[in-house]
């Protein structure tokens, strides 16, 4: 007899906190007007009904039901409010129907008007909108420029350069040890240093990747000053969504501390035109092909640092 008061009171305490706990979410989402103190009404039903001793467990049930019958967040007032949302929910929903609707019309008209080019190329940019990388934007905004940064307590000037490689996954499947891809040479703002990158898909026979950063000759070296001096980042673009991103960053590599001036001097006038390269970053390669978090499916040469294949490195510059 006991046993069954408790399993109805912890089923009815169940079925009361899931309902509470859907309502919090929804709100959430659509950031609805529930009050602070429904909140914490609602935070403090969750934790009571954790409890695993089961004398407290009838207590912690009483409470909960009596406060949530009592409270300001009534049985009734939560009916009401998932009556409301799910108005809404079907709300939306006949209004995305009708939207898709109307495209499909919108696509078999044209169809109809013998437009058949038009339909293949709007076919052709929808699919390239959906295989944009969640970073094109930043890319777009950033590359080959200098922004100025500015932390807690100092502000500097830093030059941002993207380098993406083509068909990356297949140059770590099959390329040999050392071979290596050169970026074409950029220059640090406008006068600047003339500059590569260099990418190695199997550094080491264990696979490592290297991705290093190196000078070279430059149409405006005679009037820049040598050794170059400034500090220099690596950074590997994670494709994923912002709040999930982990690009993998090398640290901050500071030319007067590393290498000689064999790497940091003017480059040669005549013969090689890059100084070989002293700083980069090593990146194991299984890392290449984590996976993105909650992945669509959408294409097997997608994972974390991957976009369709290609892997792009930032580089930063604090001139
Ligand atoms: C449903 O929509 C109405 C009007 O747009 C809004 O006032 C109400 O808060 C919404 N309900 C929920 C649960 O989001
Ligand atoms: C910021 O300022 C503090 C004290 O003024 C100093 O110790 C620290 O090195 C500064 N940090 C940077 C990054 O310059
Ligand atoms: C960055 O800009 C350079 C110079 O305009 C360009 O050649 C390069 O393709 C751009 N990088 C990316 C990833 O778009
Ligand atoms: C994906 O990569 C392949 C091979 O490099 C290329 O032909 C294709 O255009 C790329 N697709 C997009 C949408 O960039």
């Amino acid at each position: 007899m006991t046993s069954y008061v408790l399993l109805v009171l912890s089923l009815n305490t169940l079925y009361l906190t899931c309902r509470v706990a859907s309502v919090a979410s929804a709100s959430k989402l659509l950031s609805t007007d529930v009050n602070v103190t429904n909140n914490e009404d609602i935070t403090e039903t969750q934790h009571a009904t954790c409890k695993i001793a089961t004398d407290e467990l009838v207590a912690s049930a009483k409470a909960t039901v009596t406060r949530v019958l009592t409270g300001a967040c009534t049985a009734k007032a939560i009916d009401e409010r998932l009556r409301s949302l799910e108005k809404n929910l079907t709300q939306e929903l006949e209004e995305i129907k009708t939207m898709l609707h109307s495209l499909l019309e919108n696509k078999r008209s044209k169809l109809n008007n013998d437009n058949l080019g038009s339909y293949r190329i709007d076919l052709e940019d929808n699919r390239k909108i959906v295989f944009r990388s969640p970073r094109q934007a930043e890319i777009d905004a950033f590359n080959n420029t200098v922004q100025r940064v500015s932390s807690t307590n100092e502000s500097s000037s830093v030059f941002f350069y993207y380098w993406q490689i083509k068909n990356f996954d297949k140059k770590l499947a099959s390329w040999k040890t050392a071979r290596s891809e050169r970026s074409p040479t950029f220059y640090t703002a406008q006068n600047g240093y003339a500059m590569y990158m260099k990418a190695t898909p199997r550094y080491f026979p264990d696979g490592t990747v290297f991705m290093a950063v190196g000078l070279t000759r430059g149409a405006y070296d005679s009037l820049l000053e040598w050794p170059f001096s400034y500090k220099v980042r690596l950074e590997i673009l994670d494709h994923s969504e912002e709040q999930l991103r982990q690009d993998r960053r090398s640290r901050i590599w500071d030319p007067s501390t590393l290498c000689s001036d064999y790497f940091w001097g003017r480059p040669k006038l005549t013969g090689e035109p890059d100084n070989p390269e002293c700083i980069g970053s090593s990146i194991p390669r299984q890392v290449l092909f984590t996976k993105l978090p909650f992945a669509d499916g959408g294409s097997s040469r997608n994972t974390r640092y991957l976009w369709n294949g290609s892997v792009t490195i930032k580089l930063m510059v604090h001139i």
